[in-house]
């Protein structure tokens, strides 16, 4: 942990911050926070107060809380609780309750008495509203006030459900959810449509009375807003900064997040730092950005007025830094990705040997192999390597429940069109129909329903695949189990999954390997099939295949690698964009609007398409070559 010397910082950072390797070893320090504050209000002979939070950012604050009760007796006999928010309407038992959620996440696992834990009421109608927030804030007053306030935030800079333009007196109080809060949310509730308008909501003033406050932010998806909280001014479209005004308010973050922060995008500002390449590489191409110069235009006063005289002292002049760095950018271009034959390879990021190489792209879902390194993709393939594609999951779920019955109908009309047997169709059609016109907001498909729409995404895939040119036998549909759970949660991962794609890695002796890279969300899938991927490396390390195998990793639909972190970027002619577009649109289940769309209105061909696009502008501001697209590469060190 870098914990903060708060000298350095003062005048970009206005909230203490804490900075963890990862969101478990900083939940684990919350969690103790609390503990502590639970054992001396004990020993006192008090209650603790404490204000608690929902969502997946305190989902392992409360597991290390239940192992501290579990394994080291921490009783929860004197917690008082009081949650911050309620969706409204919402019955306390339904899925996407936060009522629930705190009973299956904490309070059915510790021992804190049913009468003192409090969670809004969504239940209740709206006449009486009013009142039952007045009662919601006399109760925590009359506790004596929260000790202890744990808060997320929302990617629209909300606390509590306080939404962006939440003063900073706010009461507690009935709120309208914004369009980001919703269609976040709209992951758990299977569509934005299902999510309910209006929310219950503990107001800022009170958030604010308490003696502590603990934010938590995991993932490079919060670094944008956590940078604006701590660093800009405080303002009412962004409640959190109201945290700046806090006598004891503290942000605790994982380094993804914390990735956004001046003193990591520009840690020559705040400390000495050590000028290796990678230093040098960020300094330089931060520089030429901000100066809006390319690189071999940067001067030496450019260096010295922007805090990087220590660099230049070094070089001497500004000449040769430049012509360093515009060669290292330069050589991270190339048009073979899988290494050029019979070239000089000591500049270029793959090697020319083996000329035909055997390469596995792993891909999380089954459009993300085409979305996220299409161009590249197909250039492996039209330069004859062996190209196997792995798609990691079913990416069931995101099928819409029409699209399936689509399906089902076209089956049974064909049997029944051309008179084949059609008693099973018709049964499976009736039990998939029946199902779905039934079928509540949100709730979890039946089997038959999973089955049909993961076959929806396989032949979606294949498709891609012909279009592409990669032969039959070189798709590979792993199906990995931990996500098969029919909802969003899924399952942790196993080691049925680690065997999958250990196996295939055996199998094929890839000497590349292509995964998605996506650090954004630590519990979403991309992510999980990483880890799956390097765990089995580690795995395979010893055969002998391993010493020739390369791992590159690309980002998903929606972030791109910081342009000094890229290792690999190949560029796309006007046409190879064209080509991947007509291979992003074979993916017919994810076009026209999407069950899972997020907050971004714009199809994944356009997401796709507007990145690669704005990878090549930053590489011709830099004054290299200016390119119609780029997908972008970085290479996995274990
Ligand atoms: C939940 C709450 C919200 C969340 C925020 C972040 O009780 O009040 O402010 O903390 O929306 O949610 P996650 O942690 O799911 O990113």
């Amino acid at each position: 942990m870098s914990n903060v010397n708060h000298t350095l910082h003062i005048n970009f950072e206005k909230i203490p911050i804490s900075i963890y390797a990862s969101a478990d070893q900083a939940s684990k320090s919350v969690a103790r926070e609390i503990a502590d504050l639970i054992i001396r209000k004990k020993k006192e002979g008090k209650p603790a107060i404490l204000g608690l939070a929902t969502g997946s950012s305190p989902k392992k604050v409360y597991a290390e809380l239940i192992r501290l009760h579990k394994e080291e007796g921490l009783s929860f006999s004197n917690v008082i609780s009081f949650n911050l928010d309620e969706y409204y309407p919402m019955l306390p038992t339904a899925p996407q309750s936060y009522h629930r959620f705190m009973k299956e996440n904490l309070f059915d696992h510790v021992d804190i008495p049913k009468n003192q834990f409090h969670v809004p009421d969504g239940t209740i109608g709206m006449d009486s509203v009013k009142a039952f927030c007045e009662a919601y804030e006399k109760m925590i007053t009359d506790a004596g006030g929260l000790d202890f306030q744990l808060l997320g935030i929302g990617r629209n800079g909300h606390i509590g459900f306080n939404e962006p333009g939440s003063h900073i007196d706010s009461l507690t109080r009935l709120i309208t959810l914004d369009f980001t809060t919703r269609s976040d949310a709209g992951l758990d509730f299977g569509g934005i449509a299902n999510v309910p308008r209006k929310a219950i909501t503990l107001g800022v003033k009170k958030i604010m009375q308490a003696k502590r406050i603990v934010l938590i932010a995991w993932g490079e998806h919060k670094s944008p807003i956590i940078r604006q909280a701590v660093e800009g001014p405080v303002a009412e479209h962004l409640p959190a900064s109201y945290l700046q005004g806090h006598p004891n308010a503290q942000i605790v973050m994982d380094e993804s997040c914390a990735a956004g922060l001046s003193r990591r995008k520009t840690p020559w500002l705040f400390d000495t730092v050590e000028w290796n390449t990678i230093m040098i590489k960020k300094a330089v191409t931060n520089l030429a950005l901000t100066l809006e110069k390319p690189i071999l235009m940067l001067t030496n006063e450019d260096y010295n007025e922007n805090g990087l005289s220590e660099l230049l002292a070094r070089y001497g002049q500004a000449y040769d830094i430049n012509i360093e760095v515009f060669n290292w950018v330069q050589h991270t271009i190339t048009g073979w990705p899988g290494g050029k034959p019979n070239a000089d390879d000591t500049y270029r990021p793959e090697r020319a040997v083996p000329a035909r190489k055997r390469v596995i792209i792993f891909s999380p879902h089954p459009d993300d192999d085409i979305i996220s390194m299409g161009g590249t993709f197909q250039r492996l393939v039209d330069q004859g390597h062996d190209v196997h594609v792995a798609y990691q999951t079913s990416g069931n779920i995101a099928v819409a429940d029409d699209e399936a019955l689509r399906f089902i109908e076209f089956v049974r009309d064909f049997n029944s069109k051309f008179a084949l047997s059609n008693e099973a169709t018709d049964k499976m059609y009736f039990e998939a129909n029946g199902f779905l016109e039934r079928k509540k907001k949100g709730e979890k498909d039946i089997e038959a329903v999973r089955n049909i729409k993961g076959l929806i995404r396989v032949s979606e895939a294949k498709n891609t695949c012909r279009f592409v040119g990669v032969p039959q036998e070189n798709i590979h549909f792993l199906n990995m189990p931990f996500y098969e759970t029919g909802t969003v949660q899924k399952k942790p991962l196993g080691e049925e999954d680690y065997k999958i794609v250990t196996q295939l890695i055996a199998d094929v002796k890839p000497h590349q390997i292509y995964a998605a890279g996506d650090l954004a969300d630590p519990h979403g899938t991309h992510k999980v099939c990483l880890d799956a991927v390097i765990e089995a490396l580690h795995r395979l390390k010893k055969e002998p295949f391993m010493k020739d195998c390369w791992t590159w990793l690309y980002k998903g639909a929606w972030a791109e690698w910081d342009i000094d972190l890229i290792e690999m970027a190949v560029p796309m002619s006007p046409d190879q964009v064209m080509r991947k577009r007509m291979g992003v649109f074979k993916h017919q289940s994810q076009k026209d609007g999407v069950v899972y769309q997020g907050n971004d209105a714009r199809e994944f061909w356009q997401r796709a398409e507007d990145r690669n696009r704005a990878t090549a502008i930053l590489y011709n501001k830099l004054g290299l070559a200016e390119y119609a697209a780029m997908e972008a590469f970085v290479r996995l060190k274990l």
